[in-house]
């Protein structure tokens, strides 16, 4: 999955500013500070935890929501499972804000009837039982405003998945982005995609 970011990021001119959306442990923004010693790069994440992950000072990350983040425009926005956490009507029209003219998107987005999507749905089921019989005993998470939260973000991320790739398409269409490539993403010994990587470009021509 990161290779197809990787692919897409190492073609960007020297200088340039990239940046990445619910970054997680922060390895792909490391694994990029390695590969281009020359890009400024940029890391948002709502999680505090992500945030102390990261640990390298020319990386500089964010602790806030993505559609709550105000930055100046960047070449790249990059995102692996990170962008599906935000409402796409949302998301999609600050990506294209945020770029700059003819600045690309690299995101890898999940495919609704993936292995992940389907644990997800039963992690869901838990949280909905939980919420309807008041029994917690099966979950980590017992406070009712917890259980809320969780139950929203699953129904988020679940409703952000893609079935293929030409819904992909009419949204990146929607929200004024050209799609350059848009292709399955796959793991060994799974006969489904794990996700869809999307590359495309602003063509706003601000
Ligand atoms: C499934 S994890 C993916 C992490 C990482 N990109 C990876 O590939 O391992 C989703 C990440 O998005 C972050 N996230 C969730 N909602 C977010 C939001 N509204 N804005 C920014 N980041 C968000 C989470 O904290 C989490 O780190």
């Amino acid at each position: 999955m990161d290779s197809f970011i990787l692919d897409k990021v190492n073609t960007l001119p020297k200088n340039s500013r990239v940046l990445e959306v619910g970054f997680g442990s922060g390895d792909l923004l490391r694994e990029i500070r390695k590969l281009r010693p020359d890009l400024e790069l940029i890391g948002v994440d709502v999680s505090r935890y992500a945030v102390k992950s990261v640990q390298d000072p020319s990386i500089q990350c964010l602790c806030k929501p993505y559609e709550k983040l105000q930055i100046d425009s960047v070449d790249m926005i990059i995102s692996v499972h990170g962008i599906d956490y935000v409402p796409y009507d949302i998301a999609y029209k600050k990506v294209r804000g945020d770029l700059k003219a003819n600045g690309t998107l690299a995101a890898v987005l999940h495919y609704s009837h993936s292995r992940f999507m389907a644990e997800l749905e039963w992690v869901l089921e838990g949280f909905k039982h939980a919420k309807e019989s008041g029994d917690t005993s099966h979950i980590d998470f017992k406070k009712p405003e917890e259980i809320e939260a969780w139950i929203k973000i699953c129904e988020l991320v679940l409703h952000n998945s893609f079935s293929d790739t030409s819904k992909i398409f009419s949204l990146l269409d929607y929200f004024g982005m050209q799609p350059v490539t848009v292709e399955e993403i796959r793991v060994k010994d799974d006969h489904r995609p794990l996700g869809f990587g999307v590359y495309a470009k602003n063509l706003d021509k601000r």
